[in-house]
């Protein structure tokens, strides 16, 4: 069977597609999944908890407190116990409450405490659906990795005909299907990943950096353990988390720290992708004290290179090992990022355009190009950067060995 043995909850909220819940919960059974039912209490008042609950054979839950013994619904249990939280369906409210990691009630409550991906399956009016206040909520979960089933065309309960029909059961017990797929496809596999900036000492205070804020990166280690990987996370200095248990954060602060770390552990890596915007050069003797501010300025601050990693590494790599670069070019983006591909013995390089508005440094969003050893080229749409994370994803699996 299709999910035999995972667990899943399933967050039902107020809208006339909740009765479909039912269908959802009787086809999530059939394909072997332990299920238990989260409402809001909006939701009663379209389906009851007897039947979502005789049909998932497990209590429905709705309040903090039981009403019947005031035993707590443990939200935090109940996150770490499931494989997959699936919203269908999902309000505008409860998208505009996840959104915004709200929390005055159990379901949001267990999303908020879970480590598993999580799954909306909106359904709504056609003009609640467009709205963009609902589109930027649905754009700010996709971002964070929230997956979308979207919703369908079609007649609607206001008599309106448009988008907002909640995706029918069967299609969401297949993107449910699809996810835990995917979710294996990298088990026991390590994976290299470098992120964000490095800092070169000019004096004790100062230093030379770049505006890299390591968003790029950390989407690629969470999406890739996400899919089973183990990840080391090589990080120079950025303001971001890092969510998924099997990921191994490193932090760095300089070039050489970063070339100390990625060498020691690519040894024992499947694969390594190298995103961080790594100072070229550095100050070659940073003063000990801090510099005094001086009449006439500073004369000049002599630089060395920096040792390049991905160089490094494409020195190593053995042919079981698969190796990427990014390139940040901004003229003759392609031939320059080829033959970078080729001078650093890549299997595959990530260009991303500084030209493209909503790409680059410190966007949500990102815009690549990914040239392969083969010479193949394949273009990208604009998109948030864990999907951009999950096109690379889906490259590197067609390659790992
Ligand atoms: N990189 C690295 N270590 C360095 C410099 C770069 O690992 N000291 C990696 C980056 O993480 C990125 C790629 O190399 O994956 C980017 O290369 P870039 O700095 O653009 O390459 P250069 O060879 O320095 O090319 P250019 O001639 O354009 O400066």
């Amino acid at each position: 069977m299709m999910l035999n043995g995972k667990r899943i909850v399933l967050g039902v909220t107020g809208g006339i597609a909740a009765y479909k819940a039912a269908l959802l919960v009787r086809l999530l059974v059939k394909s072997g999944a332990e299920v238990k039912v989260v409402m809001t209490r909006a939701a009663h008042d379209f389906v009851t908890p007897l039947t979502l609950g005789t049909l998932s054979k497990n209590p429905v839950l709705t309040e903090f407190v039981s009403q019947a013994d005031g035993s707590w619904n443990n939200h935090v249990e109940l996150g770490l116990w499931a494989d997959l939280i699936v919203i269908a369906p999902a309000t505008a409210h409860t998208l505009a409450q996840l959104a915004h990691g709200q929390c005055d009630n159990l379901l949001l409550a267990v999303c908020l405490s879970a480590r598993c991906p999580l799954m909306v399956a909106p359904a709504m009016d056609v003009d609640m659906y467009r709205h963009a206040a609902t589109q930027s909520n649905l754009q700010i979960l996709r971002s964070r990795g929230t997956l979308i089933v979207p919703p369908g065309t079609g007649e609607l309960a206001s008599g309106l005909s448009g988008e907002g029909r909640l995706a029918e059961p069967e299609d969401i017990v297949q993107a449910i299907a699809a996810t835990f797929a995917q979710a294996q496809r990298l088990n026991g596999k390590h994976i290299l990943v470098t992120a964000g900036p490095t800092y070169e000492a000019i004096d004790p205070v100062r230093f030379i950096g770049n505006h890299s804020t390591g968003k790029m990166g950390f989407a690629l280690a969470e999406t890739l353990a996400a899919r089973g990987a183990e990840v080391t996370l090589v990080t120079g200095p950025v303001a971001l988390h890092t969510q998924h248990p099997r990921i191994t954060r490193i932090n760095i602060t300089s070039a050489q720290e970063m070339y100390n770390a990625a060498t020691a552990a690519f040894d024992h890596c499947h694969a390594a992708i190298l995103s961080a915007a790594v100072a070229d050069f550095r100050p070659q003797n940073p003063a000990g004290n801090k510099i005094k501010k001086e009449k006439g300025g500073l004369q000049q601050i002599t630089l060395e290179e920096t040792p390049d990693t991905l160089a490094e590494l494409g020195r190593r790599k053995k042919n079981t090992q698969v190796l990427a670069g990014f390139a940040l070019e901004t003229d003759n983006e392609e031939a320059n990022a080829q033959s970078k591909l080729e001078r650093k013995n890549l299997d595959f390089i990530v260009l991303n355009s500084l030209r493209h508005e909503g790409a680059g440094f410190g966007k949500d969003t990102n815009r690549i190009t990914l040239l392969t050893r083969e010479g193949k080229t394949l273009k990208f749409e604009l998109k948030s950067k864990s999907e951009v994370a999950a096109d690379i994803a889906d490259y590197l699996q067609t390659i790992l060995k």
